[in-house]
């Protein structure tokens, strides 16, 4: 059995206003996200992980029949919201995949492959982007007073990018490969920012599921029209 757990319990900081209730095309980022994983035949039941004020609001949107069969609050990093939801699980869960909420253009295709190269391949897969871009390591050493007030930077070295990839989610792994990968976490205190990095520190092997489609995670007000046009084209061709 698998289940998703979609962590949604962020501040939206960058945005400066609750991203995930923003509307774009027609319904709420939140509830693109959910629907993805309501349309994937091989996701079971969905563990929705939200901020403490909002989970009202969000067992308003969720649709009947619903997948989710719990919604519940995260903590105050995002791993913590992910532990919430490990907390949770079903016994009869033998599989998780975490999701960003605030990644509203995963597909159903995407989230099938990441679970199939999952259960394959030894328990552990996740999207990750190519790099396309040149990379700079950079700091704000030496930099002139002015340039610094603007943000500006001076270049340290040049970075590899060969081989190099953003991550994304949904990150699918066998619960008790997770689990323990958690645990460890907690036991050594060391800090997250995704749960492929946990289970690396277990030392064990990660599949990397190429994504060449749009994916990217609604982060600053710029990003609502991009989403808004990638979602309405979708809607317009749905076998794409
Ligand atoms: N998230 C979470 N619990 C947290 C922090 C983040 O569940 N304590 C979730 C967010 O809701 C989001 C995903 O993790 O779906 C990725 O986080 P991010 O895009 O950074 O969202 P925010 O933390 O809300 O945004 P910001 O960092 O700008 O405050
Ligand atoms: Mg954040």
């Amino acid at each position: 059995m698998l289940t998703a757990i979609i962590v949604a319990a962020g501040s939206s900081e960058r945005m400066g206003f609750d991203k995930l209730f923003a509307l774009v095309s027609g319904k709420p980022i939140i509830a693109h996200t959910i629907a993805a994983f309501e349309r994937t035949d091989c996701v079971d039941e969905i563990i929705l992980v939200g901020r403490a004020d909002s989970l009202g609001e969000m067992q308003k949107i969720i649709g009947q029949p619903t997948k989710v069969t719990q919604i519940i609050a995260g903590g105050a990093e995002r791993s913590d919201s992910v532990r919430a939801g490990l907390d949770h699980l079903n016994p009869k869960s033998d599989f998780v995949a975490v999701h960003d909420a605030a990644r509203p253009m995963i597909t159903p295709e995407k989230i099938t492959r990441v679970f199939e190269i999952c259960r394959t391949s030894g328990g552990a897969a996740a999207l990750a982007e190519p790099i396309n871009d040149t990379l700079k390591r950079a700091d704000l050493a030496a930099v002139a007073a002015s340039a610094e007030e603007a943000g500006d930077l001076i270049i340290r070295e040049s970075v590899d990018r060969t081989g190099v990839y953003g991550m994304q989610t949904p990150q699918v792994f066998a619960r008790k490969l997770l689990e323990e990968a958690y645990q460890f976490v907690a036991k050594t205190n060391v800090s997250v920012t995704d749960e492929v990095s946990a289970v690396e520190l277990l030392g064990r092997k990660v599949v990397l599921v190429p994504n060449h489609d749009f994916n990217f995670k609604i982060t600053y007000p710029r990003d609502l029209p991009l989403a808004e046009f990638v979602l309405k084209q979708r809607a317009s061709v749905p076998s794409s």
